[in-house]
């Protein structure tokens, strides 16, 4: 057992293992991952010293947005296995000391929900305002300027109803009405539903579009210099709008509440996401507040296009601290939807170890997706193997999301890495993947692989460090520091974000170095501290060294 599962703030500070479900184990030979599949490599989950696991949707669907489309909540799509098999994922979690987060995604269904279906029946039905529904205007337009996400209006005219329905993403994924107090208890069921079945919390889909504004109004445009592509692509015109009334709705605040309170006698915690590319963080600010709301919210901050350099993390966090300083942020700097970070950020070896050991001695979760503790590259993937209906319609400006969602690769001889004996997997397997397969990295004492494991492990190691606070946040030049203190301990932190070598001055006091097999660098006897390139420099307060 991880020494924080018994805590009931066992969420903070936690180190999360995003599984993408689909590309992580193939059980069956069909090609696609499955829930043997990660039932068959817990044991390697486990042993990279995580906390928790985060588990993508498997529930049923006809797989559109593969997966985040749900046709029934309270069913494992046979693609992915059964309610045995997903029983078979929590005992063994749980028997190595790992918690169980699932990702329900409750502002939309996919098209083929009975209940959707139903909904769209036209005439007075049972389910009639389970959706959003609104009449075109007078000359046959959508009734406002909302835009999907995933490209056009937001809007979608139905010919049986002779009404628009509201998407914020795919056509076939229709919102639903957090208006109507009938859906709101249906969902809380579905969570209900999954704690009976033993999970340990849930990564919230899109938490900040479950409510719209019930008037419909038309959001402001943003002027260009204001627009912000952390959620959507630069080339996607939904950048243009000031989101203010297609999500981020006050009303949200009351179903997260109830939301938290199925989820208390549970000892459940949750992680929101929120995607706004202007208040995210404010947004974080106002869901995380307090013991009543949600425990965690992902934090996009960290998934830019850019690498971020010292000064870059230091205006993030001094924001989160003054916009959601009594809430908790959840880090990631990769995940199934973006570029996968060591491209992105175009990251070294030695840059891509500080990062790693940066994430670990933040404030906040963290969440890893994987293949990133491999270093993983993202694919280049021809048009013809794209699944991603995303990418293929912004093509080739913007490819979508398969590039980071190939199959892991856990063998270097096999043809598909180890994920699949299947001829084709449902993604190819790049063959430059294969050189960085786990086997590989097991063999090798330098590979990245150990420094997540070490990281890992110094936060855990030091409560200051996972769930203290974060005081003193400096940037200067290349060099960011900050020190975390939790009851008594003291931690101070330093990074050189940067190509060149660097000279820092602890701070006063007697300090002694850890983190020593993260590259941690010692201090001189002048008390000065020499940094290399990336390098960190990791102090105990001897006060607190106990
Ligand atoms: C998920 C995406 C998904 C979208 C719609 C998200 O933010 O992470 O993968 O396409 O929600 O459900």
């Amino acid at each position: 057992m991880t020494h924080l599962a018994k805590d009931r703030d066992w969420w903070r500070g936690a180190v999360i293992y995003q599984v993408y479900p689909r590309s992580f184990q193939d059980s069956n030979a069909d090609g696609i991952g499955d829930l043997l599949g990660i039932v068959r490599r817990m044991p390697y989950v486990a042993s990279l010293g995580v906390d928790a696991i985060w588990i993508s949707p498997f529930f049923t669907s006809p797989m559109k947005d593969f997966g985040y489309d749900v046709s029934d909540y309270c069913d494992v799509d046979p693609m992915f296995g059964s309610l045995a098999d997903f029983n078979a994922v929590i005992e063994t979690a749980h028997a190595l000391g790992l918690k169980v987060m699932i990702d329900l995604v409750l502002s939309h269904t996919s098209d083929e929900h009975p209940w959707f279906r139903e909904s769209r029946q036209s005439g007075g039905n049972e389910k009639d305002n389970w959706y959003v529904w609104a009449d075109a205007k007078p000359d046959g337009t959508p009734p406002n300027n909302w835009l999907s996400i995933f490209g056009g209006s937001a809007w979608h005219w139905d010919t049986r109803r002779c009404q628009y329905y509201l998407h914020n993403f795919l056509v076939s994924q229709p919102d639903l009405n957090f208006h109507e107090p009938a859906v709101q208890d249906a969902l809380l069921d579905v969570a209900r539903f999954w704690l009976e079945r033993g999970v340990d919390g849930f990564r919230l889909d899109t938490i900040n579009f479950y409510t719209h504004d019930a008037h419909l109004r038309d959001n402001p445009p943003l002027a260009p210099e204001d627009r912000n592509s952390t959620i959507a692509p630069a080339v996607n015109p939904y950048n243009h709008q000031h989101h203010l009334y297609d999500k981020n709705r006050p009303e949200t605040l009351e179903f997260l509440r109830k939301l938290r309170g199925v989820m208390e006698p549970y000892n459940a915690a949750a992680v929101g996401e929120v995607g706004d590319a202007q208040r995210g963080l404010e947004i974080m600010g106002e869901y995380t507040a307090g013991d009543d709301l949600m425990q965690m919210c992902y934090a996009f901050e960290l998934l830019s296009g850019t690498q971020p350099g010292a000064q870059d993390v230091a205006g993030v966090m001094e924001k989160v601290a003054r916009v959601a300083a009594d809430g908790w942020a959840c880090w990631a700097y990769s995940n199934h939807d973006v570029v996968r970070h060591i491209t992105r950020w175009g990251l070294t070896s030695p840059a891509a170890k500080m990062f790693t050991t940066l994430m670990m001695c933040l404030r906040g979760s963290a969440c890893i997706y994987q293949g990133e503790e491999l270093g993983l590259t993202e694919a280049t993937l021809a048009f013809d193997d794209l699944q991603d209906p995303y990418g293929i319609e912004f093509w080739p400006e913007f490819k979508g999301r398969d590039g980071c969602r190939t199959p892991m690769v856990w063998e270097r001889s096999n043809a598909n890495g180890g994920f699949s004996t299947a001829a084709q997997p449902w993604l190819p397997v790049p063959g430059e993947h294969l050189q960085h397969s786990v086997e590989t990295a097991e063999a090798d004492p330098g590979a990245l692989l150990h420094h997540y494991r070490r990281a890992i492990a110094l936060r855990h190691a030091h409560r200051a460090l996972a769930k203290g606070d974060m005081l003193d946040m400096h940037a200067e030049g290349q060099v960011l520091s900050f020190r975390r203190v939790y009851q008594g301990e003291e931690v101070f932190c330093a990074f050189n974000m940067g190509e060149d070598a660097v000279e820092i001055t602890l701070p006063h006091g007697d300090w002694l170095p850890i983190g020593l097999e993260l590259n941690s660098a010692h201090a001189g006897p002048d008390g000065k501290v020499h940094l290399a390139h990336w390098q960190p420099c990791i102090m105990l307060h001897t006060a607190s060294a106990g």
